[in-house]
């Protein structure tokens, strides 16, 4: 199935229709993101500390979000469906920063350093720098000199009242179909071990797992973990 600008929602076969996401749905897609991720545990571990200072950082999460798609919008790497039901993000392989890149990322990486800190309370701060850490270590590791010539799943998000309807899962194959056609690995890191076995589904596996808040003196739940999981079409005798 390739995104096109159908505005009908399923095809004959009653698959979804996928279609790209255009700079006039980001205002929603940011809504249709938050609402999907409101119980996400790795947004609560990082948003939701106790000494968190009003809701900054929501705010600076959803510019970040909305200038994220809009850079992906412009280089065609985001689609949905329907009337922003759903949406995923992607990086294929082997990308060169072009200018507006480098502007865009040089913006968030200078706002990052100098006026999110702060805006940051001290737990957020010491959260953020943990990930950081720990997700620069698990890819190194995991991926290492591979990660460039993979495909990189950056987001994918159902709004909950059109959740299991299947929307999530064609955009998933749409893009491993793309994938699979240039014949590459792609690559994804899940914030959620409960969305483990949909991934697994859709021919993801799980190859480390990044423990968060094992070591926060200000964290008392189990440590939130997330997954970094590889589609390899190579792998896939050895999973059934
Ligand atoms: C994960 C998510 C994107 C799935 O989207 P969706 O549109 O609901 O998925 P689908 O309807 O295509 O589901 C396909 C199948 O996976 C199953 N599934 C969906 N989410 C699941 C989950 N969290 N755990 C186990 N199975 C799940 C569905 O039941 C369905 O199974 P079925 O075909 O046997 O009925 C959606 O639940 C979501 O947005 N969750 C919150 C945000 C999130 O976690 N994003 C991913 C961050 S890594």
């Amino acid at each position: 199935m390739s995104p096109d600008l159908d505005r009908k929602e399923t095809t004959m076969d009653h698959s979804p229709v996928i279609r790209k996401l255009r700079f006039v749905d980001i205002p929603k897609a940011v809504r249709m993101i938050v609402a999907a991720m409101e119980n996400d545990p790795t947004i609560h571990y990082f948003r939701d500390t106790s000494d968190a200072k009003a809701d900054y950082w929501q705010k600076k999460w959803k510019y970040n979000m909305a200038i994220i798609l809009a850079n992906a919008i412009r280089k065609d790497e985001a689609w949905t469906v329907g009337d922003v039901y759903a949406c995923l993000v992607f990086e294929p392989a082997d990308q060169t920063e072009d200018i507006l890149d480098k502007l865009v990322y040089g913006m968030l990486r200078i706002f990052n350093r100098t006026v999110a800190p702060q805006l940051y309370s001290r737990q957020q701060k010491r959260r953020g720098a943990e990930w950081k850490v720990k997700s620069e270590e698990a890819i190194r590791v995991t991926l290492g000199g591979r990660k460039r010539s993979m495909w990189y799943l950056a987001e994918l998000a159902t709004h909950p009242d059109h959740q299991g309807h299947g929307f999530g899962s064609a955009l998933v194959r749409s893009f491993t179909e793309r994938v699979d056609k240039h014949g590459g690995l792609s690559w994804l890191m899940s914030s959620n071990i409960e969305n483990t076995a949909f991934y697994n589904s859709l021919g993801f596996i799980t190859k480390a797992e990044i423990p968060l808040g094992d070591s926060d003196p200000d964290w008392h739940g189990p440590p939130v973990v997330n997954s970094l999981m590889i589609r390899d079409v190579s792998e896939k005798e050895t999973l059934v």
